[in-house]
């Protein structure tokens, strides 16, 4: 059997986690042209690594061998949310999932609804009203942060705003923690981030056992009574699911739908999209092919297995790469440009080689709940507004880790639909709204 290509190193020297974290785009991209193949190795956090940026390769490692390829439990996840699905496997995982996706799914999605559209409503409502540009990845995190803390917590802005504001701030805290390095140290005066986060992490989790044990309403009601393992696995799935981590990936989806969208160039793909439900659905499939929130996911091997044709000793990391695998050119022709069309063309029932809310046995349980939202936000957006990026020209490039956005995030200006089909000219951009657009 053929042996990866590449370098897997042998200790701390060899590894090229740094390399890869800071611009994993670039690390794959060029070792795909060095060793001519879409599946290669390296050492990352100190482990051999198989790097998949192929379709067949993703779907080997996540459909095929999901009994192989298993999540690590000792992720950096487990130390800053706790014992939850993301890191367990086995039997465990297969109750706490269908547990947990009666929570996403049928009458549980459809009694979240009204409050997805009325979030939507509030948050997005004023987009033209200042007459100036607004950042448009801060107006979506807060829209999502929005709904997680309203749909998971019964914590509503409007009703309990310094509460919320509280929440929103230690889930800031927290995240910081996630994405620094894990020096638990604690000194008079001057903590780490990663203490911080700590402390953040705490105190979430008194308001969410508060939550538990006096709430009976809605999804954290729903959760306290579900059948779960232990008593803090409930309170450790809120804390997962409050956290910053949804927000920042509704927040990317939605700046680079807008960015798609953007300006009188696509003014028929804005239309297109208004009026037809196929239309967006594809625009959306084609927003998270080329910007997935997520750049990817890791796996271990548990046993001695192979991976597209090369051998993988028991021991090594995967790492599937949903940038380089969502642009595989043996699936996707044109792979770099934005084609909405080759969802109902070449691409139709292709889906399932995209993996932005991952593939197979561990898929993510909120992929409808996330379908829902994003399609109520864009039919929003698309229904009221024309937008463009103002100053027209920025500097889009990506960032990918944690969660991808440009790294500038950009601006853009609002123009009520309205106003722009009766004046079509420049002066209707950013105009203030009249009180009944407000109130719609
Ligand atoms: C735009 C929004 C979202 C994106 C892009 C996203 C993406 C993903 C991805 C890529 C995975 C697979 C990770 C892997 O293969 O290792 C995943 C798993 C997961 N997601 Fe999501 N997700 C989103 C929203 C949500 C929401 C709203 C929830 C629940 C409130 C959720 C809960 C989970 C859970 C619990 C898992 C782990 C499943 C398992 O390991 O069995 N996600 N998500």
């Amino acid at each position: 059997m053929s042996k990866l290509p590449g370098n897997a190193g042998v200790s701390l020297l060899g590894d090229k986690s740094l390399e890869f974290y800071r611009d994993p785009v670039t690390f794959y991209r060029q070792r795909v042209d060095k060793h001519r193949g879409r599946v290669f190795q390296g050492r990352l956090l100190n482990r051999p690594t198989v790097f998949i940026c192929s379709a067949a390769g993703m779907r080997e490692l996540l459909c095929e061998k999901s009994n192989v390829f298993l999540k690590d439990p000792t992720d950096l996840m487990t130390n800053m949310y706790g014992d939850t699905l993301v890191t367990t496997n086995g039997e465990e995982a297969c109750l706490l999932r269908l547990s947990l996706t009666s929570l996403f799914t049928g009458s549980c999605l459809k009694s979240s609804s009204d409050y997805i559209s009325s979030v939507c409503v509030r948050c997005l409502k004023d987009l033209s009203l200042s007459g100036q540009p607004e950042c448009v990845y801060s107006v979506f995190k807060r829209l999502g942060t929005e709904l997680v803390l309203g749909l998971f917590l019964n914590v509503r802005a409007e009703e309990q705003p310094e509460l919320f504001q509280e929440i929103m701030q230690l889930c800031t805290l927290h995240w910081h923690g996630l994405i620094s390095a894990p020096v638990n140290m604690k000194v008079p005066l001057w903590s780490s981030g990663f203490s911080t986060a700590l402390d953040a992490r705490d105190k979430l989790m008194d308001i969410i056992k508060d939550k538990l044990e006096n709430d009976t309403e809605g999804f954290v009601g729903s959760l306290g009574s579900l059948p779960l393992p232990d008593s803090s696995a409930a309170s450790q799935h809120l804390l997962l699911f409050i956290s910053a981590l949804i927000p920042k990936a509704f927040a990317s989806l939605l700046t680079s739908f807008t960015l798609a969208l953007s300006g009188n160039e696509q003014e028929e793909k804005r239309r297109r999209a208004r009026e037809e439900p196929d239309y967006l659905h594809n625009v959306l499939l084609e927003v998270q092919r080329l910007w997935p929130a997520f750049i990817g996911g890791r796996r271990i091997a548990d046993q001695d297995s192979t991976l597209a044709g090369f051998h993988v000793p028991k021991g090594h990391g995967a790492i599937y790469i949903s940038h380089g695998v969502h642009r595989d050119p043996e699936v996707f022709q044109q792979p770099d440009d934005f084609l909405p069309e080759r969802w109902s063309g070449r691409n139709a029932g292709q889906e399932h080689f995209l993996c932005s809310f991952g593939s197979g046995a561990r898929n993510c349980i909120g992929s409808n709940l996330a379908d829902v939202f994003l399609k109520e936000a864009c039919v929003y957006l698309l229904t009221h507004y024309d937008w463009r990026l103002d100053p027209p020209s920025q500097d889009l490039e990506y960032k990918w880790l944690p969660v991808s956005r440009p790294a500038n995030p950009p601006t853009m200006s609002f123009a009520r639909l309205d106003q722009t089909r009766s004046d079509k000219s420049d002066t209707s951009w950013g105009m203030h709204s009249t009180s009944s657009d407000i109130t719609s």
